[in-house]
């Protein structure tokens, strides 16, 4: 008998809305009979701070119940694990009132403002042994995970490089306001950092999954626009947020890799894309095409030797056999309904290996996070903690 996970969602924006269609098709298409087999979603209750707008949210994405306040979401005894869809300031203290409570926990990236405050977490969850997992979602993408696979056994053999970019253009007006709603991200009381908690912080966590573990890295950071009004108190602040980020760095399998991030790329809206390079093959994938990987494979003869482009959508690629029929693509939603039924897989089997990121890998992509932004501000080449 499938055992139920009720689910209460704190923050009802963006994420929340992509975790609830997760869990809304998540038992349509990854039934007991093919990934899960012992545990099934209900929406159980959603959390917001306005009433009309969380009733109504509860009502569009049939919850069957809502809070106005996170505390007494996190206290129900019908409440089995709450997702974590608020801005990153609370995602620590949310996070361990839930451990207090026995909640497990799906958590959003990054997973807090900084490393000092993400031990906490792990520390704290680890002992409780809850499950527990972060929406580090790029991963389950079947032309990542195809990636992931590929370099896993062995294919491109010694690995040389490792490139990755994540660019955005919306934050280049200076008339933009900082905090409050949907502008949270640049003001970095809220938000910890700028683009490196927000969209680096992805790139190293695929990079780390694919690629292991960054040792040292050198970066430098930009604020090109130094002051913007504050939505809380209508003045003038400083901003404290890196409006771009660049880093080099080493990984412990020797190879080299580089990354840059910037909201600032005119015409770029969501540009993410990685490259790695092998003895034998080379990999790369962008988001604006996500259901290619290219592939440049050496062991080809010369003459037909070039970059291939799979389009990972057959049934024996990943996840896509859940879904419609060959040659069909998929799209950013699904990697979070993927994510979400590796969740549920493990919690059939909690022996087995975990298949998603839980708080410990994303302490070890904060960790990066944090020597990146160090890095730009002492100048200097910085040792990465181990996670
Ligand atoms: N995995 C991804 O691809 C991805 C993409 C975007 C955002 N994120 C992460 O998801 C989190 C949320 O980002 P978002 O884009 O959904 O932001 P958002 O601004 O769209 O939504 C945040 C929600 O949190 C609510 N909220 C804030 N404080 C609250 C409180 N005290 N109690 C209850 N609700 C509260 C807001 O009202 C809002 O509904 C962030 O940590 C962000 O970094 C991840």
């Amino acid at each position: 008998m499938s055992k139920p996970v009720r689910i209460g969602l704190i923050g009802y924006g963006f994420m929340g809305r992509t975790h609830s269609n997760a869990y809304s098709q998540v038992g349509h298409f990854f039934p007991k009979d093919s990934v899960t087999t012992g545990h099934h979603i209900v929406r159980q209750a959603v959390c917001g701070r306005d009433e009309a707008k969380v009733k109504a949210f509860a009502e569009k994405w049939g919850y069957a119940s809502y809070e106005t306040d996170w505390r007494k979401l996190v206290a129900r005894p019908d409440i089995d694990a709450v997702d974590i869809c608020t801005p990153n300031d609370s995602h620590a203290e949310i996070a361990l009132e839930c451990i207090k409570h026995g909640k497990m926990i799906l958590c959003e990236k990054p997973l807090a403002l900084n490393g000092e405050q993400g031990e906490k977490m792990v520390t704290a969850v680890e002992k409780s042994g809850l499950p527990n997992l972060v929406w580090y979602n790029y991963r389950f993408l079947p032309a990542v995970t195809l990636a992931k696979n590929i370099v896993a056994a062995g294919e491109l053999g010694r690995v040389f490089h490792y490139r990755a970019n994540f660019l955005q253009d919306w934050t280049i007006s200076a008339e933009l306001p900082q905090g409050g709603a949907g502008l949270w991200r640049l003001d970095a009381a809220a938000a910890g950092s700028g683009v490196t908690g927000d969209l680096l912080a992805h790139c190293i966590d695929t990079a780390r999954w694919i690629n292991g573990d960054i040792t040292e890295v050198s970066a430098v950071t930009e604020t090109f626009i130094k002051e913007r009004t504050h939505t809380a108190t209508g003045k003038k602040q400083a901003v404290t947020i890196d409006d771009a980020a660049i880093f080099i760095c080493r990984f412990e399998n020797g190879s080299l890799a580089q990354f840059e991030s910037t909201r600032y790329a005119r015409g770029h809206k969501a540009l993410y894309t990685f490259e790695i390079n092998g003895e034998k093959k080379s990999l790369q994938w962008d988001l604006h095409d996500l259901n290619r990987l290219n592939y440049f494979d050496h062991g080809v003869p010369g003459d037909r030797r070039g970059w291939a482009s799979i389009h990972t959508s057959d049934g024996d690629h990943p996840y896509a056999g859940n879904w419609w029929v060959p040659g069909l693509c998929l799209g950013y939603e699904h990697s979070f309904t993927h994510e979400l039924a590796e969740f549920l897989k493990s919690l059939d089997d909690p022996k087995a290996p975990k298949a998603y990121p839980d708080f410990r890998h994303a302490l070890g992509t904060q960790y990066v996070c944090d020597a990146v932004l160090e890095s730009a501000r002492t100048r200097q080449w910085v040792k990465v903690k181990k996670a």
